[in-house]
C-alpha cells in the first residue's frame, strides 16, 4: 500500500505510506488522486487532509523513477497537485518531518498547512542539476516571496518550518504547532470546512520592489557560485516567469526548464554521484544487519598532522578521545595545533565557545599504553615506517581490551602485514583519512583478507557518524586513490618532457574543473613525498618508466609551499603559484639531455593524458575487486582529489565520452614516441566494455 484512506468524522485523511520517506513514486501517486476521488463522491466528507505516515510528510519524487517512464506517467505529480487544488473540498497538509522538493510542492497544492514546528523544508532539486518540476518554482515565491523563495530553490538547503513560520507576511503555513500536527490539521479542515472561494497558491500575487535590479543580481551571484552548472541560472529564469508570466505560462516555463536540464551531462553526473555516495555503503558479503561492535571510547597514537585531525572527526561527534604520543612535547605540539584550528572555528563564527569546551573536555593525552585499555578503537597515525608501526601494533597487541578495533591510517604500508604484527589480525583494519583529517569529505577504509566482518561494518558505520564519505578498498600499494594518482603524476611528467609547462598542465585541468592542477597539488602536498614512493619504485619496479623533472625539482630542495619553493616560486608565508624561471630552465635543460625538441601541447590532450590514465587504472582497480564498485572509484575522486562535480568522477566521466572512444584516444596516446606505449594498453575490463559497447555503470 502507498497511501491508506480513513476518515475522521466529515474529514478524509490520505497517509502517504511510502516507506522508507513516502516518496511520490506512480503508485503512491495514483493512490493519492483515487483517495481525492473517493473523498469527492462521498457527501459525507466535508474536507481532505494529507499527511504522510512514519518519518517523512514526504521526501519528494521517487528518484529511481527518474529518466524512467514511470517518472512521467499520468498521473504525473503536476496532474496530481492539479486535482489537488481543484478539489471542490477544501484540502489540508498536516506537514512534518521532512517535506522535500514533491513533498512540499505536494503541501503547496493543497488549500490550507499545518506544520510542526520542526519540520525541514526543502526544494533540493537543484542538486541533481535540476528545477523543481511541479510548481515549485512557481508557488514558493507566491508564499515567502521571491527573495526568500529563490534562496531556498537555489541552494536546495533544508529550512526549518519554524523559522520560515516568522518571516513577515509569509503564507506558506497557516499554523505551526509543537503537538499532534495530524489532529490540527484536522480540526483546521473541520473549521474551514464550508468556506468558499478555496484559497490557491496560485491565485497570490508575486511582487518585488526592484525586479529587474534583483534578478540581475541574482544571476550575477549564481554565475559566480556555479560556475559550470546550468541548473541555478535557469531556478532563476523559472522564479522570474512567477512574476512575469500568467501561472499557466510560468508552470509551462517550468516544466520545458526540468525536461532540458534532465538530459545535461551535468544533471546526469549529480545523479551518479547521489546514487554512488549510497551505493559506498553497500558491502555485497557484508549485510546491512551485521551486528556492530559498540564504540564509546576512542584512542590515536600519534598527535601530528593526521592524529590531531583524526582526533578532532570524533571530538566532533561527542565520543571521548585519548591521544598517545613519546614526548610530552609532542603531545603538547599536537593538542595546541588541535586548540588553533577550534578557536579558528570560533572566531569565524563557525563553533559556539561553549561547543569548543565540551569538545576539549573530551579530549586526554597520554604517555602510558597502559590508558588505552578501555577504547574500543585504536587509530594509530605515527611515522610511515614499517618498523615503527610494527613496535606500535606489537605493543597495541598486549594492551588493548579483546575485541577492540586496531586501525592504521598509514597510506602507503601493507594492511596485512601490520595486522600480522598482532594476535589478533581479523581486528585490524586500514582507516585512510585524508589531509586535513577534520576537513576531508573521504575516508578509505581498507579491509585486510583476515579483517572480521563486523569490524567492517562498525568502521563504516562508525565513519557515517563522522561525517565522511566512506569507501571499501582492498589491499594495494596506495589503495584506490593514490595508485590512480600515481599513473595521472606519471603522465603530468611526460607532459613537461615533451613540450607543456607546470603552468600550463594545471591551468587545463583546473579549466577542465578541478580544483587543482598535479603541479599546485605537489606543492601544497610536499613533492618529497612522490619522491620517496619513487625511490622505491626504481628498486620494486625498475622497468616503469618516470620523467626525471621530478626528481630534479626535488634534487633542487623545492618541495613545495613547505620550502617557499616548488614547481612554482612562493613570497614567504604566502600560498600564491607564482611560475618559476628556475623550474622552467630546469625542464629546458633536462628536454635537452633527453635530445627532445618541445612541441605545442593542446589543452585537450593535457587533459585526456591525465584523465585516463585515472580511467585505465580505475578499471584494473575495479577488475582486480580492489574496489568494488566503479561509482566508489568516482566517490573517492570526487571527495578527495577535487574532481569537478558536474563531470560525475573518472568513471563517469568516460562513460559520457563513451568506452570507445576512451579507448581509441588511448591507442593514439601509445602511438606518440615519447610517451609509453605499456602505459596506454587498455585495462582488460575497460577493453572488454569498450569492445561491447558497455559501461561502467
Ligand atoms: P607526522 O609526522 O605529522 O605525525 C606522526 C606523529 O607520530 C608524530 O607526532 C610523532 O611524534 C608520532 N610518533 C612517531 N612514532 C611514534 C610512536 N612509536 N608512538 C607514538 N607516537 C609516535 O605524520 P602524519 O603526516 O600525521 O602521518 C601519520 C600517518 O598518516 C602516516 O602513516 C602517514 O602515511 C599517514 N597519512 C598521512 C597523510 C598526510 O597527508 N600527511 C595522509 C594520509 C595518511
Amino acid at each position: 500500500m502507498t497511501a491508506r484512506y480513513e476518515t475522521h468524522g466529515p474529514v478524509a485523511v490520505i497517509t502517504l505510506d511510502n516507506p522508507p520517506v513516502n516518496g511520490l513514486s506512480l503508485p503512491t501517486r495514483r493512490a493519492i488522486t483515487e483517495g481525492i476521488a473517493r473523498a469527492e463522491a462521498d457527501a459525507a466528507v466535508m474536507a481532505i487532509v494529507i499527511t504522510g505516515a512514519g518519518k517523512a510528510f514526504s521526501g519528494g519524487a521517487d528518484i529511481k523513477e527518474f529518466t524512467t517512464p514511470a517518472a512521467t506517467a499520468e498521473p504525473n505529480l503536476p496532474s496530481v497537485i492539479a486535482m489537488v487544488e481543484g478539489a471542490s473540498k477544501p484540502v489540508v497538509a498536516a506537514v512534518h518531518s521532512v517535506a522535500m522538493g514533491g513533498g512540499l510542492e505536494l503541501a503547496l497544492g493543497c488549500h490550507y498547512r499545518v506544520a510542526a514546528r520542526s519540520t525541514q523544508v526543502a526544494l533540493p532539486e537543484v542538486k541533481l542539476g535540476l528545477v523543481p518540476g511541479a510548481g515549485g518554482t512557481q508557488r514558493l515565491p507566491r508564499v515567502l516571496g521571491v527573495e526568500t523563495a529563490l534562496n531556498m530553490i537555489v541552494s536546495g538547503e533544508p529550512v526549518k518550518a519554524e523559522v520560515l513560520a516568522q518571516l513577515p507576511g509569509q503564507k506558506l503555513f497557516d499554523e505551526v504547532v509543537d503537538s499532534d500536527v495530524l489532529a490540527a490539521a484536522v480540526a483546521l479542515a473541520g473549521r474551514v470546512a464550508s468556506l468558499r472561494p478555496l484559497p490557491r497558491v496560485r491565485d497570490l500575487p508575486v511582487k518585488h520592489p526592484n525586479p529587474d535590479g534583483y534578478f540581475q543580481f541574482a544571476r550575477n551571484t549564481v554565475k559566480a557560485m556555479a560556475r559550470n552548472l546550468p541548473a541555478p541560472a535557469r531556478c532563476v529564469d523559472c522564479v522570474e516567469q512567477s512574476m512575469k508570466a500568467s501561472f499557466e505560462a510560468g508552470l509551462r516555463y517550468e516544466r520545458e526548464a526540468i525536461m532540458a536540464l534532465t538530459f545535461t551531462p551535468e544533471s546526469r553526473a549529480l545523479r551518479h554521484a547521489f546514487f554512488a555516495e549510497r551505493a559506498t555503503s553497500k558491502i555485497p558479503d557484508v549485510p546491512a544487519g551485521t551486528p556492530l561492535r559498540p564504540i564509546a571510547r576512542v584512542a590515536v597514537i600519534g598527535a601530528g598532522t593526521m592524529g590531531g585531525g583524526i582526533a578532532m572527526n570524533f571530538l566532533n561527534a561527542g565520543l571521548p578521545v585519548v591521544m598517545l604520543e613519546q614526548k610530552q612535547e609532542a603531545l603538547d605540539r599536537g593538542v595546541a595545533t588541535i586548540r588553533k584550528n577550534y578557536e579558528a572555528q570560533v572566531k569565524k563564527g563557525k563553533l559556539k565557545e561553549d561547543k569548543y569546551q565540551q569538545r576539549m573536555a573530551l579530549l586526554s593525552t597520554t604517555l602510558d599504553y597502559a590508558e588505552l585499555k578501555d577504547a574500543d578503537i585504536v587509530i594509530e597515525a605515527v611515522f610511515e615506517e614499517i618498523g615503527v608501526k610494527e613496535a606500535v601494533f606489537r605493543r597495541l597487541d598486549e594492551v588493548m581490551k579483546p575485541g577492540a578495533i586496531l586501525a592504521t591510517n598509514t597510506s602507503t604500508l601493507d594492511v596485512d602485514r601490520i595486522a600480522g604484527f598482532t594476535k589478533r589480525p581479523q581486528d585490524v583494519i586500514g582507516t585512510h583519512f585524508f589531509s586535513p583529517a577534520n576537513v576531508m569529505k573521504l575516508l578509505e577504509v581498507v579491509r585486510g583478507k583476515a579483517t572480521a566482518k563486523d569490524v567492517l561494518a562498525t568502521v563504516m558505520d562508525l565513519g557515517r557518524k563522522i561525517k565522511k564519505t566512506c569507501v571499501v578498498s582492498g589491499v594495494c600499494d596506495g589503495f584506490i586513490g593514490n595508485r590512480m594518482i600515481e599513473q595521472y603524476s606519471r603522465q603530468a611528467g611526460f607532459l613537461l618532457e615533451e613540450g607543456c609547462t607546470p603552468q600550463q598542465v594545471d591551468r587545463a585541468v583546473e579549466k577542465f574543473g578541478f580544483a587543482m592542477g598535479p603541479f599546485r597539488m605537489g606543492d601544497l602536498a610536499g613533492n618529497d613525498i612522490g619522491w620517496a614512493i619513487r625511490k622505491r619504485r626504481y628498486v620494486e619496479k625498475p622497468g616503469m618508466r618516470y620523467s626525471k623533472t621530478a626528481d630534479l625539482l626535488c634534487e633542487m630542495g623545492r618541495y613545495g609551499q613547505k620550502t617557499s619553493a616548488g614547481w612554482y616560486d612562493y613570497a614567504p608565508g604566502k600560498r600564491d603559484a607564482l611560475p618559476s624561471a628556475t623550474v622552467e630552465q630546469m625542464i629546458v635543460e633536462h628536454r635537452r639531455t633527453l635530445g627532445v625538441s618541445p612541441r605545442k601541447i593542446s589543452d585537450d590532450e593535457i587533459v585526456h593524458r591525465l584523465v585516463y590514465a585515472l580511467v585505465n587504472e580505475g578499471a584494473k582497480i575495479v577488475e582486480e575487486g580492489i574496489a568494488l564498485r566503479a561509482s566508489d572509484i568516482d566517490m573517492v575522486y570526487l571527495t578527495g582529489y577535487g574532481f569537478p562535480l558536474f563531470r560525475g568522477g573518472p568513471m563517469c566521466y568516460a562513460d559520457t565520452v563513451g568506452l570507445f572512444n576512451v579507448v581509441q584516444t588511448m591507442k593514439r596516446f601509445a602511438a606518440n614516441p615519447l610517451d609509453d606505449a605499456d602505459f596506454w594498453q587498455p585495462a582488460p575490463l575497460l577493453a572488454r566494455l569498450a569492445a561491447e559497447g558497455g559501461s561502467f555503470s
